[in-house]
């Protein structure tokens, strides 16, 4: 299929303000893949046809990243982390989960995105040129919800206490073709933590490994999945705006990490890839992501 043309300047934007760096992705750079398996309890089956969300186990892979374009950056110059989860289903089909330690993103639209890149032309020692994020905010209001969490943001104290936040709304579809909205979260079950600045200054380059394998040293690292449900008003095409926190909240499974895969950075974590009983929803960001990783996964795979 033919691919955005966008999604291409989206991409070449992101390697002229972070640099190229060849067999990389072109985002959330440096990461660690481990397997494991994930147990639905079966509290989503009278929602969702999904195979993997009736009750019983399936096997995933698990990529925790950090967000930097560029690899050289050390962890804590990233704040934000990525988990990246991928349902492994008979025949070879997969379904996926992309998160991020936000509940919001800071673009509404591919071409805003797109602009916020030219606008904020550099980065300096991991942070946005000042001046460039002032104006950003002024031309794009719905923004300032996002880079006032980036602004607070405190790195998790280890991948195992991060909450990650697929951020976009997906719609659930159960056995008689009925549509509900839904959000997903994965809830560390060590409980959330996260860096003081003071710690972080600290930290080795690559701390977050050693820490995470120390921890499966000790047993599987877990995670509780989360979905929150959307009522009628909430909106599913807009990833700057959270759904009020009232909502219901049912968690559908647990993960259980156990080992680091060896040679799995090929794979590639397409937020677009669900299955029978799941839609993407309407939002734009969402489904441009499709061809961006799809672009990104071919340079890196060609040596690019
Ligand atoms: C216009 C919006 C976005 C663009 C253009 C974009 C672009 C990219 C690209 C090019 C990659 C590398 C893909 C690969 O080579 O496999 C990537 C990875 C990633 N992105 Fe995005 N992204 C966007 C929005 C988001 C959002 C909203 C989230 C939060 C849920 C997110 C979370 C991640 C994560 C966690 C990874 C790493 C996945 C992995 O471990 O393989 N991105 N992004």
């Amino acid at each position: 299929m033919e691919k955005e043309p966008l999604a291409e300047t989206a991409v070449n934007q992101i390697e002229k303000v972070f640099g190229k760096y060849p067999g990389y992705r072109r985002a959330h750079a440096r990461g660690e893949i481990y397997e494991g398996v994930f147990s639905a309890n079966g509290a989503a089956a009278p929602l969702t046809t999904a195979p993997h969300f009736q009750q019983g186990e399936v096997k995933v892979l698990v990529r925790f990243s950090h967000s930097s374009p560029d690899p050289t950056w050390t962890d804590v110059m990233s704040p934000v982390k990525g988990m990246a989860v991928q349902f492994q289903l008979p025949e070879g089909a997969v379904a996926n989960i992309v998160g991020v330690n936000s509940p919001i993103f800071m673009a509404k639209t591919p071409e805003v995105f797109t602009e916020m890149l030219s606008i904020v032309k550099s980065f300096k020692k991991g942070k946005p040129r000042v001046a460039g994020l002032a104006e950003l905010v002024v031309k794009y209001p719905e923004s300032r919800a996002a880079i006032d969490v980036l602004k607070k943001m405190h790195a998790p104290a280890s991948f195992a206490t991060g909450r990650y936040h697929a951020i976009h709304a997906f719609y659930f579809i159960d056995k008689d073709g009925n549509k509900r909205p839904i959000k997903y979260e994965w809830e560390p079950e060590a409980g959330v933590d996260t860096l003081s600045l003071t710690k972080a200054a600290v930290m080795p380059i690559e701390y977050y490994k050693a820490d995470f394998e120390d921890r499966l040293m000790q047993g599987p690292v877990h995670f509780y999945l989360n979905i929150v449900l959307g009522e009628q008003q909430d909106p599913t095409d807009d990833p700057t705006q959270e759904w009020p926190v009232e909502r219901e909240k049912i968690t559908i499974g647990r993960l259980s990490i156990m080992k680091k895969v060896g040679n799995a950075e090929m794979v590639v974590f397409d937020p677009t890839a669900v299955t029978e009983g799941i839609a993407c929803s309407e939002d734009r960001i969402l489904n441009f992501r499709h061809d961006a990783y799809s672009i990104s996964h071919n340079r890196r795979t060609n040596g690019e």
